[in-house]
């Protein structure tokens, strides 16, 4: 059956089929080879997009905003200080506003529930740029850059190591789930997703030929394909670093833990940003008070060849440009 996104909202990964993630990986595809050539492709002139940020972001906001002026769009950026959106206007009203104005509206903050309630107000596409739950616009470029190194979805044995309950452990979960791939979540228990997340995922996997582990060994490691981790600790979360560290540090993506998987071709990604040395102002707090120089990667593995982490943040920008074209474009 032909997929068709037209005017649907883009808020969490368990909303898509297969085939329709499927669409949206084959038209990334076509969106980064337009762009490598210089092709233009202003699919959407003369519509207009709005973003709105309640937590800081580099690469998410960039991808928008770059994503909307090839395709031909004008794009307006908000953030939480300049505009009336829950302090002097509700978000039902924001949203009424919003979508008398704008063909679509990307938001990143705290609450799933927040995003939820903009597109069920605005009457107009809504795509989740992160909350605390899902970080679903990621997960396409997650998902292209393992098909581009591996050259396949379906089998690869994908570990995600850390904080396996925050934004990207949740959607990664549900990413490897839909798509066929063996899920490994490597963490402490504390760390778990959802037992109610991992049993849908769970019962997704059986259609999908998936497979759905969550073990707190390391050496499970073993026979991985991707390593993928994430911060320690996530935006509005900054008074657990203690704890954190103390749970998750047997859990570094370092050399060893490469060696651990008995594959020389495993490769390593992350969402980024991430803790890796010392050139941040957060890196060089916690060495201060915690005397870690690295935090979820070490450095050597975050330079080395077996790292894709700036490929994978290239493509949030094609990505993020098949989500718009199929949910607000002409199909
Ligand atoms: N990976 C990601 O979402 O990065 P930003 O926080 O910079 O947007
Ligand atoms: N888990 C991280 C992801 C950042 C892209 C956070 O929410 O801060």
């Amino acid at each position: 059956m032909a997929v068709n996104l037209r005017g649907k909202s883009y808020l969490k990964l368990l909303d898509f089929t297969p085939a329709e993630i499927r669409y949206l990986l084959d038209l990334s595809k076509d969106f980064k080879s337009m762009k490598r050539s210089g092709v233009p492709h202003k699919y959407l002139d003369g519509k207009n997009i709005v973003l709105l940020f309640e937590k800081t972001s580099t690469r998410t906001r960039c991808s928008f905003e770059v994503a909307g002026r090839d395709l031909g769009m004008g794009v307006t950026y908000l953030d939480p200080g300049s505009s009336q959106m829950g302090k002097k206007e509700s978000i039902p009203d924001t949203a009424r506003v919003l979508g008398r104005m704008y063909d679509g509206i990307e938001y990143r903050g705290y609450s799933q529930q927040l995003v939820e309630e903009l597109a069920k107000y605005s009457g107009v596409p809504v795509w989740n740029g992160l909350t605390d739950q899902f970080h679903p616009t990621q997960m396409l470029a997650d998902l292209l850059t393992i098909e581009e190194k591996l050259g396949r979805l379906k089998g690869v044995n994908f570990t995600y190591m850390g904080d396996a309950r925050n934004n990207m452990g949740n959607s990664l979960m549900i990413g490897a789930a839909k798509m066929g791939m063996d899920f490994v979540g490597l963490a402490p228990k504390e760390l778990f997703p959802s037992k109610e997340l991992v049993d849908e995922m769970k019962e997704v996997a059986k259609t999908t030929g998936a497979t759905i582990t969550l073990t707190e060994n390391i050496d499970d490691v073993k026979g991985a394909d991707v390593i993928y981790t994430d911060v320690w600790v996530s935006m509005g979360e900054e008074d657990q670093f203690a704890e954190r560290i103390k749970l998750l540090e047997p859990y570094r993506v370092n050399a060893e833990m490469m060696a651990k998987t008995d594959n020389p071709d495993c490769i390593f990604l992350h969402c980024l940003p991430s803790f890796h040395d010392l050139e941040t102002a957060v890196g060089r707090d916690i060495h201060e008070k915690f005397g870690l120089t690295e935090m979820e990667v070490s450095d050597e593995v975050f330079r080395s060849p077996a790292s894709k982490v700036f490929d994978e943040a290239e493509n949030r920008m094609h990505t993020i440009k098949a989500v718009m074209v199929a949910t607000i474009g002409r199909q």
